[in-house]
């Protein structure tokens, strides 16, 4: 049976006290509700760290602690059909804790799309979303072209978590479109026929 709903993880990738992602991600959220046709999960990783200490090659954490925390995470990224990360940009790339969250998966990214909502003080993050294409490249995962991102971030949402620039929503709903046309397309072809690992 198809599923007309996609299910979008929307992976929070910063976890700096004070931080302004979830102002982001809570913007990014309000627009793919607008939208319809997806349901949201957010993937908060100060609510859900994930271990930073790697096992053995090809082998599970050694400890219960860190198999716990990858539980919490591993079967929501594993049930989306696509994925939206919200990256802010330090020293021109991409924040460590996101890293790690890429790292600890893989299967888990096969085969499905990936979209970007970046942020910084100059250069909207722009150097960090190019530098991800790579990483998710590797994970067989396609990265949707079209991404929002926002300069100056300290002034570009009110107390609601309205964005201040009004073009703001219209790159949204170019990106989620996309993101939504790569969704369905792969979700759909891996019902026919697997993807070759
Ligand atoms: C360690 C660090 C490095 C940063 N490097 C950059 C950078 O290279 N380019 C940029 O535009 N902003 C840079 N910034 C500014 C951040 O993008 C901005 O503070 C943003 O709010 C960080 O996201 P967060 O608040 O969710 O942690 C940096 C901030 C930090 C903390």
């Amino acid at each position: 049976m198809i599923h007309h709903q996609l299910k979008i993880a929307v992976i929070l990738g910063s976890t700096r006290d004070g931080r302004a992602g979830p102002a982001v991600s809570g913007w990014i959220l309000d627009q793919v509700a607008q939208r319809g046709g997806m349901e949201a999960d957010l993937i908060d990783l100060v609510e859900t760290p994930l271990p930073t200490v790697f096992p053995v090659l090809c082998q599970p954490p050694a400890s219960a602690e860190a198999r716990r925390q990858l539980d919490a995470v591993s079967p929501r990224l594993a049930a989306a059909d696509a994925f939206i990360v919200v990256t802010p940009e330090y020293n021109h790339s991409f924040p460590a804790v996101l890293k790690n969250a890429i790292d600890w998966h893989a299967t888990e990214w096969h085969a499905k799309p990936v979209a970007f909502v970046s942020y910084g003080a100059f250069s909207a993050g722009l150097r960090a979303v190019e530098q991800l294409r790579l990483v998710f490249a590797e994970l067989h995962a396609v990265t949707i072209r079209d991404s929002v991102g926002f300069q100056r971030i300290w002034e570009q949402f009110d107390a609601d978590g309205r964005a201040a620039d009004p073009a703001a929503e219209a790159a949204a709903k170019v990106m989620l479109d996309r993101l939504a046309w790569w969704g369905h397309t792969l979700r759909e072809a891996k019902v026919f026929q697997p993807y070759p690992v």
